[in-house]
């Protein structure tokens, strides 16, 4: 795996120092999309040739996601941003309890390891501070294939049933548009005999990615990024060489929303911007100009005014920049109504912000904000991944300094997000404590 990635075990021990009040200038750069790359990996167990991925983020989860896959038999190997991987001789179907409680995206695997090996054996991924993270559509879609379904003892067991022990296409609607439900759906279909129609689906550019690498390895998906996919069966799969994965429109959206807290004009790239225009407007709406080309986005901001969000299924404004953008309106003109409706336990930033002199007013899974003038430092905790990020937010725009600890989630998500920080001119240090 790639030199210079931070264990998750050091993320534990260590903090970043974050010195507030600063202009920041430049150019921040956007790695590829962690919750892209990941169950891109997972499509690879599809095949027994090598796909190998470019712009892939370095990550904790990637990492992990690798150690998964390679207990499984898989061969990964990984240089920079380039991962090969080579499912040709898979040693069993049952990836390890350990590493697939820490790592949700795992679970989606259940999907490819079913569609490739007619049978899959797979921890239920827990749930976290976020949220229960229930995976019953998951499961009501792979039995809607044909698989025999069972949970025990935390175990998922799915077998195909049939002496070709092959998954048979059907007709399924989801109760919600669940990305991942969608995405196990998708990779236990593209072998399955004949065809599968997914309603109800998710529409997250992270769906439309994983079905154009499916195509690319011979799949025949249609309608990704829509309401409905359709995805009529192929006897098998081949391998693929340099597929890129998308830009991550949430690391983007972070370093947007950086900017915008202080005040500062700066470029943001590589972006989509088709993937974040709810993010965009909601910028725009608060006060900052932005100038797309191509796949690039300047942003000046001019003064930040309270603007209302409700997070939702794409293309809503995403639970994943709930917590930034609570940051930025922490120091907005005026009040703003802050509404999380994906998750039921999403506001845990709220408190760390507070402590910063924050003025926030919890109201069930809607947070009412009212703009102060300043924020000041002090020793705060990211409790999930986008607090984390939300909180060195909050730490650039303060007076004083901030000290961010939780860095096992900021890693799994951020890519050296420090030395992104460092190279616009922030003042942002990673130490021990
Ligand atoms: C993906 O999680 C992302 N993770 C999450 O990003 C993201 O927040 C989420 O999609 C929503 O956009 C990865 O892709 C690895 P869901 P996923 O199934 O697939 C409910 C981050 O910070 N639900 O769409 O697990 C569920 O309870 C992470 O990068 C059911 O009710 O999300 C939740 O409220 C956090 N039943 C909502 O749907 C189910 O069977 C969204 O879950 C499945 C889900």
């Amino acid at each position: 795996m790639a030199v210079g990635v931070i264990t998750s075990q050091e993320s534990v021990t260590q903090r970043l120092k974050v010195t507030g009040g600063q202009r920041l200038s430049g150019t921040l750069t956007v790695s590829g999309a962690k919750n892209s790359a990941l169950v891109l990996m997972t499509a690879s167990l599809l095949t027994s040739e090598t796909v190998e991925l470019v712009n892939v983020p370095d990550l904790t989860d990637i990492q992990g996601m690798g150690d998964i896959l390679g207990a499984l038999g898989v061969q990964v190997e990984r240089s920079d941003s380039r991962v090969s991987l080579t499912a040709a001789q898979l040693t069993n179907a049952e990836p390890p309890y350990e590493l697939v409680n820490s790592l949700r995206a795992s679970f989606f695997s259940i999907g490819s390891l079913l569609g490739r090996m007619g049978h899959a054996k797979v921890p239920l991924p827990g749930g976290c501070r976020i949220g229960a993270r229930p995976v019953v559509e998951h499961i009501r879609g792979l039995k809607a294939l044909g698989a025999v379904v069972s949970v025990q003892h935390g175990i998922v067991t799915a077998s195909a049933k049939g002496t070709n022990r092959r998954l048979k296409g059907a007709a399924i609607v989801l109760d919600c548009p669940s990305v991942g439900a969608t995405e196990t759906i998708l990779m236990a279909a593209v072998l399955a005999e004949g065809t599968t129609t997914i309603e109800n689906a998710a529409q997250e550019p992270e769906v439309q990615d994983l079905a154009n690498l499916l195509n690319v390895m011979g799949a025949k998906v249609t309608g990704a990024g829509g309401p409905i996919i359709t995805i009529e069966g192929v006897q098998s799969l081949h391998g693929c060489r340099g597929y890129a994965v998308i830009p991550d429109r949430i690391e983007a959206g972070t370093f947007l929303m950086a900017a915008a807290i202080t005040r500062s004009n700066m470029c943001v790239e590589p972006v989509v911007p088709e993937h974040m225009n709810a993010v965009l407007q909601k910028l725009r709406d608060c006060g900052c100009s932005l100038e797309i080309n191509g796949r690039s986005i300047q942003i000046t901001p001019g003064e930040i005014v309270a603007t209302d969000i409700t997070t939702q299924p794409f293309p809503g404004f995403p639970t994943d920049l709930q917590a930034p953008f609570m940051a930025l309106m922490s120091t907005a003109k005026g009040t703003s109504v802050i509404s999380e409706k994906i998750y039921e336990n999403r506001l845990q930033h709220v408190a760390e912000l507070q402590r910063m002199g924050a003025a926030i007013r919890v109201d069930g899974s809607t947070a009412i904000v009212e703009g102060v003038s300043t924020l000041s430092g002090a020793p705060v905790t990211g409790s999930d991944l986008r607090a984390a990020a939300a909180m060195v937010l909050a730490g650039l725009s303060a007076t004083g300094t901030t000290q961010v600890s939780g860095l096992t989630h900021l890693d799994r998500g951020y890519d050296n997000v420090e030395a992104k920080l460092r190279g616009v001119g922030a003042t942002v240090e990673r130490d021990g404590f």
